[in-house]
């Protein structure tokens, strides 16, 4: 269960600890429902990706958790980030990633994101429509990437797999020819080619198949465009984490081999001049090193078979299981030495039958624990919403048994402060 949490937990006289503190510390001096994230951790994976690809460019797929501190921190670790947003973009540079390290994606981007990104000096914008070349080139941009779909299906949730054909995603590859023509007629700096074919993969599989796909392409490519090759390919973000034990997922280093050995061996094969390679992990950087702290309130069973346990949190900070069906566990972190024996569904406190995690063993949790539910930092505050009016969570940083407020809680006037009448 531990190897779920990040790598700073252990267990301390009975409790959880995360990054050298108590959880349930943390819970009495921050609140909850509190996603905390352990330091060592993020840096692992950043340094994990750095060593395991020295030459590429890796940059922080930042809607996993778009968060001033964590920007920053890979920034320090030599990463760029990835922003498909105004938002996104004007985080990332507030947080001072540089911005020729920085990614412009988005299936319908308007002028104004076009605009700022140029202004900034954005180091490769993704063309992701052919509408939006010419506006790209009004609007300043200068180097580019084109988006192609492949049409093969990676293995993951419906919602979170983008190389098929007929995804709102990337270009057809007749579409995607077409595009590089005219980014070129237009001005543009065709670099290269992106795909990005899904989230949360557990296998290399699909991955796999799309690198050799995409020398294909490139090949093909090369044969319309008058020797047109691409100098950067970027293959997206989709590496998965364990959220539950029965799970599996590839550790970084052998993901990203797997994927430049595929790229060089392919590439070789169509006698192409490698490319740079471009790597924008989102999940498999942040979703580990984050841990979700709830505060037990109501225990009730409601059937022969079913005790809920409910937490002060839910569907708000964390939609996943409802949109996606996904899967938890959790631990009492202050018995966390305590046989976990009986099954529990853990739910919110929102006006829905709602699951935080359908069926859990735990020690039996009382009124006033702390549940920690682990690999919770990716996709969970930043799809979080104000249901109920419930405020937002706030978000600290552990290392070293400090800890530091890295997003603050949301207050009841704040939720409240946009209404009219
Ligand atoms: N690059 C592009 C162009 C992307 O669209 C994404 C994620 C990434 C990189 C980062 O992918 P990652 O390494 O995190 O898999 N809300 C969903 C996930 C949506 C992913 C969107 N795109 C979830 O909670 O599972």
């Amino acid at each position: 269960m531990l190897d779920l949490f990040p790598t700073s937990a252990e267990v301390r006289d009975g409790e959880l600890a995360i990054g050298g503190v108590r959880a349930s510390a943390l819970a009495d001096e921050h609140g909850t429902p509190l996603v905390v994230y352990c330091e060592r951790t993020l840096r692992e994976q950043a340094r994990a990706y750095r060593a395991a690809a020295p030459d590429a460019f890796v940059c922080y797929g930042s809607k996993a958790f778009p968060n001033l501190a964590l920007l920053r921190l890979f920034a320090e670790e030599g990463l760029g980030a990835d922003v498909s947003t105004l938002g996104e973009l004007e985080l990332a540079l507030r947080a001072g990633v540089p911005p020729e390290r920085l990614v412009l994606h988005g299936n319908n981007k308007s002028d104004e994101e076009l605009r700022r990104a140029a202004e900034a000096g954005v180091g490769l914008t993704v063309l992701d429509a052919l509408d939006e070349i010419e506006r790209a080139a009004a609007a300043g941009i200068r180097r580019a990437l084109v988006r192609v779909t492949s049409g093969i299906e990676a293995d993951t949730h419906e919602a979170i797999r983008t190389g098929h054909h007929g995804s709102k995603f990337g270009l057809p590859p007749e579409d995607a020819v077409d595009a590089l023509r005219r980014a070129r007629t237009a001005g543009l700096d065709a670099a290269g080619l992106h795909v990005h074919i899904g989230s949360q993969l557990l296998d290399t599989n699909a991955a796999r198949m799309t690198v050799e796909w995409l020398a294909a392409f490139a090949a093909a490519c090369r044969a319309e465009l008058a020797g047109w090759t691409p100098e950067v390919v970027d293959l997206g973000g989709g590496l998965g984490v364990r959220h539950v034990e029965d799970e599996e997922a590839p550790p970084v280093g052998d993901f990203v081999a797997e994927l430049r050995t595929r790229l060089e061996r392919a590439w070789k094969l169509h006698a192409l001049p490698l490319p740079r390679l471009v790597l924008e992990p989102g999940r498999s950087l942040v979703g580990r090193a984050g841990v979700t702290l709830y505060r037990v309130g109501v225990v009730k069973r409601a059937s022969e078979s079913t005790t809920y346990v409910a937490v002060d949190g839910g569907m708000s900070d964390n939609p996943r299981p409802q949109l996606y069906g996904a899967r938890y566990t959790a631990l009492v972190a202050n018995r966390a030495d305590e046989p976990a024996a009986q099954p529990f569904a853990v739910t919110g406190k929102h006006c829905e039958e709602e699951v935080v995690i359908r069926r859990v063993l735990l020690a039996p949790p009382r009124r006033g624990d702390v549940l920690a539910v682990p690999a919770t930092g990716a996709y969970t505050l930043s799809m979080g919403s104000n249901y109920n009016l419930v405020p937002r969570p706030a978000a600290i940083l552990v290392g070293d048994g400090r800890a530091r407020v890295i997003r603050r809680r949301e207050t009841i006037e704040e939720v409240l402060a946009r209404e009219s009448a």
